[in-house]
């Protein structure tokens, strides 16, 4: 299949760029009907072929659709607007030839590439000259990593190439492996973009026989994984409307100059992890006086939580002895955060549900910050830091 050249969709946001939409060629992947094995050895032949015909360089750059330089500032211009920085960890799914790999050689971050095509992968090794960098051939799509150990993880112009349910599948490791504050990055194309949809006529008008997949995805999709995996969407951009800070001028083979601000042309979703806290236990706030001894805090339950058994933990910390207290249905007791009780294990069937908590024994006047937790154990609570300020409360006259 040859490259589009959609007509450009282009916003005036007073920057200065020429020419056509980018990443959005359309990538010869041979897809006969088995999936996964299918698209790994269309991956590996179209490399192949590449390779047999052309030199090496421009082989690598055209078995990822090409623009090797300016996409891959632009993708690593992306991801340093995010906060990638030294002392980052990214894993790049679906690395190809190392086009983004190639322009984070300057960060003292740690970098995983995985992708299915071995000469891709050498090809990325010595390009981003960065011996420390591992480049993995995928193993299904499992993210080799343990839990939380990323900052980043991104996939551009990966999942336009997949199943939804392979997709969904690496996504779901994505999460497993991102650290509670990281982000996820996904390039995608979807119909309700013009220069996307030129894409889309494009497949439409070289029929049915070709077996190419080339996956479109709705945003209502996405946002639909990330309500799934307890992912929280960031935003969504449009692939045809610049949204990437750039520090110099970016010139990409076929014409388009970017000034300030750049885009893919792929549209970009991005996508965070919250703490267990901030997704479960999402807010808390006193509703009865603080002056009566008792005050109830109420907790609100996400959606995604709903049904679920959980353990809260409610503990109060005096900020003047620095000392923690554990409340329990009768009252507080002194404790460290290790060896927190339950204050209420719960199937969480409600969307609000209130803890009444009885304070007796600490004098008037005495500050009290209240924090509300969830987790599996008080372990599981503190070594997660899965916990939340709720508010200070000063406890009144009785
Ligand atoms: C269009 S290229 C994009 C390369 C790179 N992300 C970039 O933007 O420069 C798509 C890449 O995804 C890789 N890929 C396809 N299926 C994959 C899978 N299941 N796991 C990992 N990589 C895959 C291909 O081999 C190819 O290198």
């Amino acid at each position: 299949m040859t490259s589009s050249k959609p007509t450009p969709s282009v916003v005036d946001t007073g920057n200065e760029f020429e020419g056509v939409p980018h990443l959005l060629s359309l990538d010869s992947l041979e897809v006969s009907e088995g999936g996964h094995s299918a698209y790994r050895s269309s991956y590996e032949e179209k490399t192949r072929h590449l390779l047999s015909t052309e030199p090496v360089e421009t082989a690598m750059s055209l078995a990822i659709g090409g623009e090797y330089d300016g996409i891959g500032r632009l993708e690593s211009a992306l991801l340093r607007s995010l906060g990638l920085t030294d002392g980052s960890f990214l894993i790049d799914v679906g690395c190809g030839s190392g086009r983004l790999a190639v322009q984070l050689n300057d960060l003292q971050c740690k970098y995983l590439g995985i992708d299915i095509v071995p000469e891709l992968l050498r090809y990325a090794q010595s390009t981003s000259r960065r011996p420390d960098w591992r480049f993995i051939e995928a193993d299904g799509f499992k993210i080799p990593e343990k839990d939380e150990a990323a900052d980043f993880v991104c996939f551009f112009s990966v999942i336009t190439h997949l199943t939804h349910a392979d997709s969904f599948r690496y996504l779901r490791e994505a999460a497993r492996v991102l650290r509670i504050g990281g982000k996820i990055v996904i390039s995608f194309l979807e119909f309700k973009i013009p220069a996307h949809w030129d894409v889309f006529e494009q497949m439409v008008g070289e029929g049915v026989d070709h077996h190419v997949l080339n996956q479109f995805i709705s945003r209502d999709a996405l946002s639909a994984w990330a309500h799934h995996l307890n992912l929280q969407v960031v935003g969504m951009f449009d692939g045809d409307t610049p949204h990437i800070p750039i520090s110099e001028d970016i010139r990409l083979d076929n014409g388009t100059i970017m000034k300030g601000l750049g885009f893919l042309g792929q549209s970009v979703c991005i996508l965070t992890k919250p703490s267990k806290t901030e997704m479960n236990v999402f807010r808390g706030s006193p509703v009865a006086n603080a002056g009566q001894r008792e005050v109830s805090i109420q907790i609100v339950v996400r959606d995604a939580m709903r049904g679920r058994d959980a353990h809260i933990y409610v503990a109060a910390k005096e900020p003047a002895m620095d000392t923690l207290y554990n409340a329990t249905p009768t009252g507080f007791i002194a404790a460290g955060l290790g060896s927190l009780e339950p204050f209420l294990s719960v199937t969480l069937t409600e969307h609000t549900f209130s803890l009444p908590i009885d304070i007796p024994g600490l004098e008037p006047g005495c500050a009290l910050e209240v924090y509300a937790g969830y987790g599996t154990s008080p372990d599981d609570m503190v070594q997660n830091g899965d916990y939340a300020h709720l508010y200070t409360f000063v406890q009144g006259e009785a």
